[in-house]
């Protein structure tokens, strides 16, 4: 008989409640106890946000998007920024008394889902003597440590969807359409959704790019008899002159400021130095939201037995990850330490400079292996 406790960290993701229902199923199959610690870490400060999960509290949840839970990346246990009533911030560590109430409460193990940051907070826990088992989540697929994350195929069948509907509108009014999608410092999401929605530019993370190219790419079309372009850009993407786009650090207690802005500028470049119409739009949320799809749902329901059976084998301070259609158990510490970037030698990026897509940089030349990865 153990006592298990989860939580969900972090931004959410198609797929979290199918970790859920997968891990209240597993658990219930052997006897187990489970509890659900409301946005992040209040359960371990409040009761009224510890709940009980039966199976008839989550019937029906493996196909919903977001948490049932409820989640946050705000307020880390180990630097939690508290306002005084003289209104000043002052930095506290609750950890502490987190880990003396996991104790109190008799729990076993921690199931923690979330993205390195909250895997990191995980670790903490865990060297402090908590045992923890991850579960990696985030649309933006950056974890090097598993080869997929739930969340990233829903993300990208959203964003091709969108891509896929501006066509027809940027081509009635001959316009260059730019659109922003999500993925931080990684191009993943840019890469899959604007190569499978017919983008003529992607703009990454890993290619600073040059808005000569863009413009360039989008006279040649226009050369070509293709009077409209299609401009999909990663929120990470930088110019070659070191320029990022971000609307600073958001809301107190957050770690990562937040991103946004390189469609706008992007739009408004193209739209001067080639006198063309541009719009841009940027699809934000809606990439975190919506029901998963197969593949996120079963890879989430994979992920979450796969945890209950590494608690069953004491793996503590290990996250689960897929590796080569395996469930495998990497350290946690390891697991966070590389963001996982886009490899320019890779099949998709051979494809895409194959298909004739400007990926932003003016040479167009990257080293070519023959590989084909997934
Ligand atoms: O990490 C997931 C993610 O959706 C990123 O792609 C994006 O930059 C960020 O979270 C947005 O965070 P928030 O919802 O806090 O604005």
């Amino acid at each position: 008989m153990k006592k298990i406790v989860i939580s969900t960290g972090g931004g959410d993701a198609p797929g979290l409640n199918a970790v859920i229902y997968s891990v209240v199923h597993s658990c219930y199959k052997r006897g187990w106890e489970v509890y659900g610690s409301r946005d992040g870490y209040a359960g371990f400060l409040d009761v009224d946000d510890l709940v009980r999960l039966y199976p008839r509290d989550v019937e029906g949840i493996y196909n919903l998007g977001g948490t049932i839970l409820g989640s946050t990346n705000k307020g880390n246990p180990f630097c939690r920024p508290v306002e005084n009533l003289a209104g000043e911030v002052q930095i506290v560590d609750i950890s502490d008394k987190i880990l003396r109430n996991f104790k109190r409460m008799g729990f076993d193990c921690h199931i923690a889902i979330g993205g390195d940051g909250s895997l990191d907070i995980a670790h903490r826990f865990a060297l402090k003597g908590m045992p923890v088992i991850g579960v990696p989540k985030t649309i933006d697929n950056d974890l090097e440590a598993t080869e997929r994350t739930f969340g990233f195929d829903t993300a990208v069948a959203t964003a091709t969807e969108a891509i896929d509907k501006l066509h027809s509108t940027a081509k009635s009014h001959n316009r260059v359409m730019v659109v922003e999608v999500m993925g931080r410092d990684s191009g993943w999401i840019a890469l899959y959704s604007g190569v499978s929605g017919g983008a003529d530019v992607i703009l990454l993370p890993e290619i600073p790019f040059d808005i000569e190219a863009v413009c360039n790419k989008v006279l040649d079309n226009d050369l070509r008899d293709k009077h409209y372009s299609i401009v999909v850009a990663a929120e990470g993407a930088v110019t070659s002159d070191g320029k990022g786009f971000n609307k600073g650090k958001g809301e107190l207690g957050r770690d990562e400021v937040i991103l946004g802005g390189v469609a706008e500028w992007v739009a408004e470049e193209v739209g001067k130095r080639t006198e063309k119409d541009t719009r841009s739009l940027v699809l934000g949320h809606l990439q975190r939201g919506g029901t998963p799809t197969t593949y996120d749902r079963l890879l989430a329901l994979r992920f979450g037995a796969a945890a209950v059976r590494m608690v069953e084998r004491r793996q503590f301070d290990h996250m689960v990850g897929l590796r080569n259609s395996a469930m495998v158990a990497v350290p946690i510490a390891e697991a966070i330490k590389r963001r996982k970037k886009v490899d320019l030698a890779s099949d998709k990026v051979i494809t895409a400079r194959d298909i004739g897509i400007c990926l932003g940089d003016p040479s167009g030349k990257e080293e070519v292996d023959d590989r084909t990865d997934e």
